[in-house]
């Protein structure tokens, strides 16, 4: 579903360039479990970014669902990054002035939509909000949230277009334990009823232990453990 071969990657630097991938390869299939560990600026953000088509590699190649991502252009990417993949940061990125059901359908703006089909979004939005303890908070504002509400408000926004894979980058990183061991169920729970592919990063072994793979990213590549 999701593959990369080869894919390298550096960043403009002075005096010389920085080199923060050298051919990774990897191959998620649907539903699979995947976590990414290593240490701070080993280069996850950037292996995820591009991974979900929000960053192009300088070399190697990227397939979504056989797309060939390198060869979209950038309006063609965004497209498929809408409808195959959901992102979830470490810090939510909800919009302040919306109220959470607003935020949840960011997403499916980006396409028209019938009234019969703005309907049953709805519905599949206050359903997600529902499996996630969130349906009284519907109309509130993410200021009015804690934490980890509002990253299980953020996890059903990435959701709400029903994509293939989930891009969970440190998603519990700004969570106090217990709280970060609970939206980790969740996304393992969502993994499972939704069939969608979770890949997170992290430096927690402890999270990184519950995906059925783990691989660690250190000197620029990928070491399955
Ligand atoms: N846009 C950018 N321009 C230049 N260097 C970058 C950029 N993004 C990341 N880097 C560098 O790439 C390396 C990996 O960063 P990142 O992918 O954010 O790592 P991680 O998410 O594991 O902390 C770091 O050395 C960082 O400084
Ligand atoms: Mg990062």
């Amino acid at each position: 579903m999701l593959e990369l071969f080869e894919v390298s990657k550096s960043y403009p630097a002075q005096p010389k360039e920085v080199k923060v991938l050298s051919k990774i390869n990897l191959r998620i299939e649907p539903a699979q479990t995947v976590s990414i560990v290593g240490p701070s600026g080993s280069g996850k953000t950037t292996l995820l970014n591009m991974m979900g088509g929000l960053d192009r590699p300088t070399s190697g190649k990227i397939k979504l669902n056989q797309k060939n991502m390198a060869s979209l252009k950038n309006t063609e990417l965004a497209r498929l990054r809408n409808q195959h993949v959901g992102f979830v940061f470490q810090l939510h990125y909800l919009l302040a002035q919306c109220t959470v059901l607003e935020n949840v359908l960011l997403p499916t703006l980006a396409t028209t939509q019938t009234a019969t089909e703005q309907k049953q979004t709805r519905k599949r939005a206050m359903d997600l909000l529902e499996r996630t303890q969130m349906t009284q908070y519907a109309d509130s504002y993410p200021g009015q949230l804690s934490g980890g509400q509002r990253q299980r408000v953020a996890v059903v926004r990435a959701l709400v277009n029903r994509p293939d894979i989930l891009l969970a980058d440190e998603p519990t990183g700004s969570l106090d334990a217990d709280t970060a061991g609970q939206l980790t169920e969740l996304l393992l729970e969502l993994n499972q009823s939704e069939s969608v592919a979770l890949v997170i990063a992290t430096h927690s072994r402890r999270l990184a232990r519950k995906t059925q793979r783990q691989f660690n990213l250190d000197h620029q590549r990928l070491t399955e453990l």
